[in-house]
């Protein structure tokens, strides 16, 4: 089929300002409401969160750093999905990570170079994802607390292995001998659905809480010490959070990997323990029994959001993916199994049929505006040839996928982070959030020069003439369109939508034009609508002087109205800058900021009921930076959002509405 025109008509709000506030801002006709902040109960007869460092029991409270969501609807009487259910709903949710500063009564601890069990209890309990249910009361959305649908999985849930993987020697465990089974989702970020109607949760940033032990390099093979710096798991890391300080118990003991008491049975062995995260997790929202299964056929990254276009009958299914770490790739997923419609009530078994088997590719972005999906396979020489680390199978390369896309010879990009699929024509948009490591000189890994996908990259000048490399620092997004419209193409055209900038940048880095009504910096959760309105939101720390995080609208167009910029030599050999970029600006009326947060947060999450009347929005991690030191002292916090006065600031979902009823930004 054709294009279908991109243009729907007109934004029906007018842009709000940047602003500091510590506050949600709105533009005037719009309304937003605190429905579910972290610790809020999810059974009946759980009394309210106290919110003052005590509560403990958050295997049955809402976890902390909301993020990605998606909304299944129910039908009115609570009986089952229902696609079209505007009224009832399930949210299905991620929590991050959490403020340890307002988690705790004092802010975390140690004593003796050990983190207390009942922190690291409430912390570990705290992350994951929740299942709850929502329904409108009285016309006003509210979480229904007793609703048999709710449901909390942690680090600690038990979870099935699925694809290439299960059954591998990689994922051996003392929890799971025969490699079938792990424990847990972790760090979860973005997230997917799919067209049978489940959720799909990503791991991302689950390396760093992991402690490993100087010496344990020398217990590696050379292979395995390859991996694990690829994937940032340094010898000699005590682990983010020092879960694994807390001593002696198989819950605490698996976040050293460096631990093997080599027993006979293999009771102390945590060596694999990291190699059970990094996944996609799917899990059926509408089944609390069910267990969920990590998909390892989609790789093993720091795994944004699995996206997924309308499927096809007799095609197979196509799922996008980033991985949000410095310099690494964008991936599909494309199924072996060609999509039955007869699968859509399917559940996690549909998923068995068309996540656990098929290709994954990575992409390689050209200069002239082509690009290729390269396989990830064990038909690829590339990846059989491999020196000095040749693949040996396909549980190897999923596992070991950012080793796999070295080899193949993907494009190493600037911090992947969401990506979205526009339903009018199927081309996909990823943010491409900002990069220090991208430079413009003296390159080395893990340094690059930039090239045509990723072509930004600053250096401050001092007195002296010494330069300090700052990199991309305000991100961009980039979109791609499959060869004949055929998401499992392997081949497709790309071009660069926008550039985050200052409005009062100079030209040479404000590249799109962008003014006060639409300026913006690192790009990271990104979401189209039913009827083709993208969603934009930032996570910045190099804007927040300027503006709290804050939620575009746009209307972008489409591939080829955007360009491939040109990179540029400027001083010899080593010397690479973008000079000019041809693409079509973002206008006021294409582009336009729609909401402002509050303080210290970053905006995440974003999902709408299917009558686009209401928009639920996470406010992730308020008053973060807020120092323990402090913690004695409210007014020296640097918010309190939600409820103002002194209170601890939560995490919280918002639901926004137009007050006359219509539908949320066109
Ligand atoms: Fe959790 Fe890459 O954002
Ligand atoms: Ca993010
Ligand atoms: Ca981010
Ligand atoms: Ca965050």
């Amino acid at each position: 089929g054709g294009d279908i025109p991109t243009t729907v008509g007109g934004f029906n709000f007018n842009p709000v300002a940047k602003s500091l506030a510590d506050a949600i801002t709105l533009p005037e006709g719009y309304s937003a409401e605190v429905i579910y902040a972290v610790g809020d109960p999810l059974k009946a007869g759980l009394g309210a969160y106290r919110n003052d460092g005590s509560d403990v029991d958050f295997d049955w409270r809402a976890g902390d750093h909301h993020d990605g969501m998606e909304y299944f609807g129910l039908k009115a009487d609570g009986s089952g999905r229902d696609d079209a259910g505007a009224e009832r709903g399930l949210l299905a949710m991620n929590h991050e990570n959490v403020t340890a500063t307002f988690l705790h009564p004092e802010g975390p601890t140690l004593t003796g170079g050990r983190r207390p069990q009942q922190e690291a209890d409430r912390e570990i309990a705290a992350h994951g994802v929740s299942i709850v249910e929502v329904r409108k009361v009285n016309g006003r959305f509210k979480v229904n607390a007793a609703s048999r649908y709710n449901r909390r999985i942690t680090p600690q849930t038990p979870v099935e292995i699925h694809g290439p993987v299960r059954g591998s020697l990689l994922v051996r465990t003392r929890h799971s001998t025969n490699a079938t089974k792990a424990r847990g989702t972790l760090n979860n970020c973005a997230v997917g659905r799919t067209p049978w109607g489940t959720f799909l949760t990503c791991e991302e940033n689950w390396a760093f809480y992991f402690a490993r032990a100087k010496d344990d390099d020398s217990k590696r093979t050379p292979k395995e010490q390859h991996s694990l710096r690829r994937y940032g798991l340094m010898a000699g890391a005590d682990g983010m959070s020092g879960w694994a300080s807390v001593g002696e118990g198989d819950f605490y003991r698996r976040w050293d990997m460096s631990r093997n008491g080599k027993s006979a049975d293999g009771s102390d062995d945590y060596r694999n323990e990291a190699n059970t995260f990094g996944y996609v997790l799917e899990l059926d929202p509408y089944q609390p029994d069910s267990v969920p299964r990590k998909r390892t056929a989609l790789g093993r990254l720091a795994h944004e959001c699995a996206v997924c276009p309308a499927p096809v009958a007799g095609r197979p299914v196509v799922f996008y993916m980033g991985d949000d770490t410095k310099n690494e790739y964008i991936y599909k997923f494309v199924s072996k199994a060609l999509w039955d419609p007869a699968d859509a009530n399917g559940g996690v078994v549909a998923g068995d049929k068309y996540l656990d088997y098929g290709t994954l590719y990575v992409a390689r972005f050209n200069a002239d505006g082509s690009g290729d999906w390269l396989p990830l396979t064990m038909d690829n020489s590339r990846l059989t040839g491999y020196t000095p680390h040749p693949f040996v199978d396909l549980a190897d390369i999923m596992v070991n996928t950012r080793v796999a896309a070295d080899a193949a010879g993907g494009t190493r990009m600037d911090r992947p982070e969401w990506c979205a699929v526009n339903p009018r024509n199927n081309e996909v948009y990823f943010t491409l959030t900002n990069n220090s490591n991208r430079v413009l000189a003296g390159a080395n890994h893990p340094k690059l020069l930039p090239d045509a996908a990723n072509p930004r990259a600053y250096e401050d000048v001092y007195g002296d003439g010494s330069r300090r490399n700052k990199g991309n620092v305000n991100g961009h997004i980039i979109r791609t369109r499959d060869n004949g419209d055929d998401p499992a193409a392997v081949s497709f055209r790309w071009d660069i939508y926008v550039f985050g900038a200052e409005a009062g940048a100079p030209s040479s880095v404000n590249l799109s034009g962008l003014t006060e009504v639409n300026d913006m910096s690192s790009p990271d959760g990104i979401t189209f609508t039913r009827n083709g309105l993208l969603w934009i939101q930032t996570d910045d720390g190099a804007y927040t002087d300027v503006s709290n995080c804050m939620m575009l609208a746009a209307l972008p167009g489409r591939v080829g109205d955007g360009a491939a910029a040109i990179v540029e030599n400027q001083q010899g050999s080593d010397r690479l800058e973008v000079t000019t970029f041809k693409g079509k600006n973002p206008t006021p009326d294409t582009l336009r900021r729609f909401m402002v947060g509050p303080r210290g947060c970053e905006l995440t999450g974003i999902t709408e009921t299917p009558d686009g009347r209401a928009l639920f929005v996470n406010i992730q991690h308020p008053g973060e930076e807020t120092p323990a030191s402090v913690l004695a002292d409210p007014a020296k916090w640097h918010s309190h959002w939600p409820h103002g006065g002194n209170s601890r600031p939560r995490s919280a979902t918002i639901v926004i509405t137009k007050d006359d009823g219509g539908t949320i930004g066109i």
